[in-house]
């Protein structure tokens, strides 16, 4: 490795990525929140509707979508300065398939909240394969911090 790129800098993304994968959980709580009050009887709407579960989703959401890109790219960045070049590998390519998977799932909101209900399936669809990828990502992950640990 050069000189050039703090090996602390290695940490980073792997560390973020961690807490995304936490904060991707906490959304998914709140979208299943958010469809428990949509879809719950008069009398418990009235209780759950105090949560504001959907707006938090949308906004819990969008921070997901901007580390999920941000992230990413940073991995691609420090791979690059470690290497001058990325590697075709599995985490890789399965990176940049969740990076698609979001910003789809994303651009379905203006749909979702006017009610389009096929707009809706699909967001949760992309959104549970998403986080699937996410689990694999966390081993594939794990294997390069390895790897950089006892290259070193
Ligand atoms: C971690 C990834 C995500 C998961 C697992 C997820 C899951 C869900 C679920 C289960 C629902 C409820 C669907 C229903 O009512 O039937 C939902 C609704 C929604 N999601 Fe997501 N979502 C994710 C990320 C996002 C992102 C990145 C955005 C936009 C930036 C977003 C925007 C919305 C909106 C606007 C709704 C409608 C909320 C409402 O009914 O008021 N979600 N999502
Ligand atoms: C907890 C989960 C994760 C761990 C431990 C992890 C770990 C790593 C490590 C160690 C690298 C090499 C770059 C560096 O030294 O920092 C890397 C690169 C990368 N990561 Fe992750 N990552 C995780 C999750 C993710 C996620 C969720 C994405 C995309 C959404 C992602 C996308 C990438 C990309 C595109 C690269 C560059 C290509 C490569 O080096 O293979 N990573 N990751």
């Amino acid at each position: 490795m050069p000189d050039t790129l703090p090996f602390f800098l290695n940490f980073l993304h792997p560390l973020l990525m961690w807490a995304l994968l936490a904060l991707s959980g906490y959304a998914l709580f709140l979208g299943i929140k958010a469809k428990k009050t949509r879809t719950a009887d008069a009398e418990q709407r009235k209780e759950l509707i105090k949560g504001k579960f959907g707006q938090r989703h949308f906004q819990i959401g969008s921070i997901v979508l901007a580390v999920t890109v941000l992230g990413s790219f940073g991995g691609m960045a420090v791979t690059y300065l470690n290497n001058g070049k990325l590697f075709v590998s599995p985490h890789l390519l399965v990176g940049i398939g969740m990076v698609c998977l979001i910003a789809v799932a994303a651009s379905l909101s203006p749909l979702i909240l006017k009610g389009n209900l096929v707009a809706r399936k699909a967001h949760v669809g992309l959104n549970m394969t998403l986080m699937t990828l996410f689990l694999w990502q966390a081993v594939t992950g794990m294997q390069i911090v390895n790897k950089i640990w006892t290259d070193r």
